[in-house]
């Protein structure tokens, strides 16, 4: 689909196309629906970004809680959305030894009760030995800098998100 298509969308088919690229916010879609006509995919993704970065810090934590745990219950029992389900796959989620799996869930539980929101990381970009590494080295940081840098990797899912529904062109 072009920009010329996503374009004339009517608003329930634009939020259908592109509702699940921030995990579980179709919210984001609805709100940036209303600045079309976009220039280029492109813009319609900064447009996604500058949403997520007016949101006041509730809104930032809530967009977070929407993202399931990695390996988490939800892997298991299969009710990860399709673009979850195949990110956590391919970062070797659904592959762990049983003591990976239960120091990950601890290192998940211990970072929710420090920061009250998942740990979020561009799966598809890591594989689990740097997802368990990245996890560690996060649960030491400041709470304000770990809510924006858990934010940009929302917005790395989504750009990897929109690539993948052949919305965004590859980067050379
Ligand atoms: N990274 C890519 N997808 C996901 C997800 O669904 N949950 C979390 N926590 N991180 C992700």
């Amino acid at each position: 689909m072009d920009i010329a298509q996503l374009n004339s969308l009517s608003y329930e088919d634009f939020v259908d196309v592109l509702g699940n690229v921030v995990e579980r916010c179709p919210l984001v879609a609805a709100a940036v629906w209303s600045g079309r006509p976009f220039a280029s995919v492109s813009e319609l993704e900064g447009r996604i970004h500058q949403f997520l970065d007016s949101l006041p810090e509730s809104g930032k934590d809530g967009v977070l809680r929407c993202h399931p745990d990695l390996a988490g219950r939800e892997l298991r029992s299969g009710t990860l959305t399709a673009e979850s389900q195949a990110e956590q796959r391919q970062a070797g989620m659904a592959a762990l030894a049983a003591d990976e799996l239960s120091r990950l869930a601890r290192l998940n539980a211990q970072y929710k009760r420090r920061f009250g929101f998942p740990f979020v990381v561009c799966a598809r970009l890591h594989d689990a030995a740097a997802v368990m590494r990245l996890l560690a080295a996060r649960l030491g940081a400041e709470r304000a800098a770990e809510r924006e840098r858990a934010l940009g990797e929302v917005k790395r899912i989504c750009g990897l998100r929109l690539i993948k529904s052949h919305l965004l062109p590859v980067c050379p």
